[in-house]
């Protein structure tokens, strides 16, 4: 594969961890994750982190990762567009889209140690949160695949395009959020 066709098949492998995020806004609601407690003096995760949104979010990533890899196996397309032989790839798409919306809590829970309420901006933390948490967890379980296809070869042109296009489709998701009504801040 050309650098090109290796950073944007990077980008399209990262869209399990991707689409949790913005799926979480949509199925949100409901009985928060921390049901309401408190840790020193302060919400453990607040009311923006629902077990709906969670599993919803994250199910929904898996739901689009296992069609992409029939998708992958219809084209029969290049390993490099692939999460790897199963049952690697279902545990790869498992690893980004439960580690996306982990990561996403774990942001939280950092916000509300900093005193920053539900939907505060934080700049940073907001959009890589879930970044990081997909991240570590394919590290846990799949590091090989990982290193194959984001560190090995032009790899790592995949992870720099999606480390920059994350900013700009967390603020789209956002907005179309806030649009809907479903957020109450467009950011
Ligand atoms: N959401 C949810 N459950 C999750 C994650 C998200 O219900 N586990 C929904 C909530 O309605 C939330 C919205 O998706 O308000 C947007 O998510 P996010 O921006 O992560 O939450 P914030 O409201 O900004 O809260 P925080 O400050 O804790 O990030
Ligand atoms: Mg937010």
């Amino acid at each position: 594969m050309t650098p090109l066709e290796t950073a944007l098949a990077g980008l399209w492998l990262m869209l399990p961890a991707l689409i949790p995020n913005s799926a979480a806004v949509i199925w949100g609601g409901g009985t928060p994750m921390d049901f309401g407690r408190s840790w020193r003096g302060k919400r453990i995760l607040g009311d923006g982190k629902t077990w709906r949104g969670f599993v919803g979010g994250a199910l929904t990533g898996t739901a689009f990762g296992i069609f992409q890899i029939w998708l992958a196996s219809a084209l029969e397309a290049e390993p490099g567009w692939g999460f790897g032989d199963w049952p690697v790839s279902l545990c790869v798409v498992l690893s980004l889209s439960f580690g996306s919306m982990l990561g996403d809590s774990a942001g939280s829970f950092v916000k509300r140690r900093l005193g920053r309420g539900r939907g505060s901006k934080t700049p940073g933390l907001d959009q890589y949160s879930f970044v990081l948490g997909a991240i570590v967890l394919v590290l846990v379980f799949q590091q090989t695949w990982f290193r194959a296809h984001y560190i090995e070869g032009d790899g790592i042109y995949g992870l720099a395009l999606f480390l920059v296009v994350v900013p700009v489709l967390h603020r789209v998701a956002n907005i179309i959020g806030y649009k809907m009504g479903k957020k109450n801040v467009p950011w």
